[in-house]
């Protein structure tokens, strides 16, 4: 095991499904790799949490899938199992949780590999006192391969930054609590941009526009939208009340209610769909 280990726990090796599986493109100068997507599917899912007196159900007989270049939202009222679903979609649940079912990339087990997943949580710290350079370039050495060279790294993390439209703000210092710094927006944005420098093949959203206005938030998922079709990834994302236009984005719509799927298919027919069961 000699690759480094980055923030999920995912082991820095090459992709174990090889470079024949990836078409070489040249693009801006930098030769990227186009690889084959993640189709990832989940199959009567269930969740529980233990406690001295038994256990208590949070996710049951949860079904879904996500696909290459497209974007899964999960929605639903507070409590109701999305950043749980995440969780252990990421094969992150918290240690008093046991879950059950199945959860498969491409027909097979989830293998923590180099490139294969990246997850944001609610909660994602940064560093105030780093500016956003810094903060990018110092993930992109802890996340990327030892293999690759430094300047590789360097133009990797560049190019993250511009895709996420922080060419404007490198210099400046994440801030907070009473340190002037980024904007809520800009912040989330710098959260992605470390998730995105992976290139991974499945990134797993916990509502990356939560405490947003609605211009900062359709800019987040815009890009993230944008992204998604460049790179192949597939997307699965947590979204708490977006606006029509942000609704708009999304292929897929996967409805909790009290840890059950209450809906799971085209977003833009969720309402006829709705509407139809009430
Ligand atoms: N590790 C845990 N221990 C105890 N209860 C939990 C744990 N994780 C989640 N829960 C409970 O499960 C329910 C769903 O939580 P969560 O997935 O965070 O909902 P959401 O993200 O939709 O707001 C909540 O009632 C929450 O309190
Ligand atoms: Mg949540």
């Amino acid at each position: 095991m000699g690759g480094l280990t980055n923030n999920n726990g995912i082991n820095s090796q090459p992709d174990e499904e090889g470079e024949g599986c990836m078409e070489m493109v040249e693009s801006e100068s930098l030769v990227i790799r186009k690889r084959s997507g993640a189709y990832l599917t989940w199959e009567k899912l269930e969740v529980v949490v233990l406690s001295s007196d038994g256990f208590q159900s949070i996710l049951s007989g949860i079904n879904g899938y996500a696909k290459p270049g497209e974007i899964v939202a999960i929605m639903g009222p507070s409590g109701c199992g999305k950043s749980t679903l995440l969780d252990s979609l990421a094969g992150q649940l918290a240690s008093n949780t046991r879950n059950t079912g199945q959860i498969l990339i491409n027909g097979r087990k989830l293998r923590r590999t180099y490139g294969t997943m990246a997850y944001m949580t609610q909660e994602q710290a940064l560093t105030w006192t780093l500016t956003v350079k810094e903060t990018i370039y110092y993930s992109a050495e802890l996340q990327l391969p030892k293999w690759m060279p430094k300047s590789e790294k360097r133009e990797r993390a560049d190019r993250t930054i511009r895709e996420m439209g922080l060419q404007d703000t490198v210099n400046t210092r994440i801030g907070g609590w009473g340190v002037k710094g980024l904007s809520g927006g800009q912040k989330r944005r710098v959260s992605i941009c470390i998730q995105l420098l992976t290139h991974p093949k499945l990134l797993l959203l916990d509502e990356p526009t939560s405490g947003l206005d609605s211009a900062a938030s359709y800019y987040v998922m815009n890009q993230i939208v944008k992204l998604t079709r460049q790179y192949n990834m597939t997307v699965v994302t947590a979204i708490h009340q977006p606006s029509t236009r942000i609704f708009r984005l999304f292929n897929n719509l996967c409805l909790l209610s009290l840890g059950k799927t209450i809906y799971f298919g085209p977003a833009f027919a969720a309402n006829q769909v709705l509407l139809i069961l009430s």
